[in-house]
């Protein structure tokens, strides 16, 4: 219990809460080790992403989570638990990779399958996207989904992500090349964007 306390706390200093209409975000901890564990271990949602093992074990999720806590602790990235903020259940995981001397940040997400679709991953994207810009003043943030991740590319295009390539060939999952196309988005074009109320 003190450990699950303890991660949490830590966390907070680095992740903070964030709200958005639907959705909070909170540190992830230990205590989520479980649902993701179950989530990631879903073809449907494992099939879509670049470097996680599958079938995912516990243990697997449980190295993963104090990785993460690791490098929160470092700097070196943020990881927030999405939930849905009347019922409180557990929706996905979002993060970022934190490049400070660059300026610039990686965003990576999951959610979970049954929760596809009803725009959570793109309100979420939104959300950490203004805390990159507003709090972490961070000058550019970057995202890249596989070519025929189409649900990932919508999101990236509402956000209003920018093409910046496509990077031919260079993940090998389950044993095949994919193309894996590149993204970026300046603190100008996101004020640009939030100018016009997309943000
Ligand atoms: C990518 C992912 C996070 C999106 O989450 P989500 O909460 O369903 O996303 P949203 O609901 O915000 O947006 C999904 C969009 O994709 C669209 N979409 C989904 N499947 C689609 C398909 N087969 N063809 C075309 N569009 C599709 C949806 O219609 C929606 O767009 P819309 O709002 O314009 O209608 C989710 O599918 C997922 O977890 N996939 C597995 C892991 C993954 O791909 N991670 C990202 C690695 S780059």
């Amino acid at each position: 219990m003190c450990a699950l306390v303890d991660s949490w706390l830590q966390g907070l200093k680095i992740a903070p809460t964030l709200y958005s209409q639907r959705l909070l975000l909170r540190p992830i901890c230990v205590g989520d080790v479980a649902h993701i564990q179950r989530c990631v271990n879903d073809r449907r949602v494992s099939d879509n992403l670049s470097y996680t093992p599958y079938p995912y074990t516990i243990e697997m999720a449980e190295i993963w989570t104090r990785n993460v806590d690791k490098g929160m602790t470092q700097g070196t990235c943020c990881y927030w638990t999405i939930c849905n903020n009347k019922m409180n259940n557990f929706v996905g995981s979002m993060g970022i990779s934190l490049y400070r001397e660059q300026e610039n940040c990686e965003l990576h997400y999951w959610i979970s399958a049954e929760e596809w679709n009803k725009g959570y991953c793109t309100e979420a994207s939104k959300r950490i996207i203004v805390h990159v810009f507003e709090d972490l003043n961070m000058h550019r943030a970057h995202v890249t989904h596989r070519e025929h991740n189409v649900a990932s590319k919508s999101v990236i295009e509402k956000c209003g992500f920018v093409l910046e390539g496509n990077s031919r060939e260079s993940l090998k999952r389950f044993g095949k090349f994919e193309n894996v196309m590149m993204y970026g988005l300046l603190r100008d074009e996101y004020l640009a964007l939030k100018a016009k109320g997309i943000y």
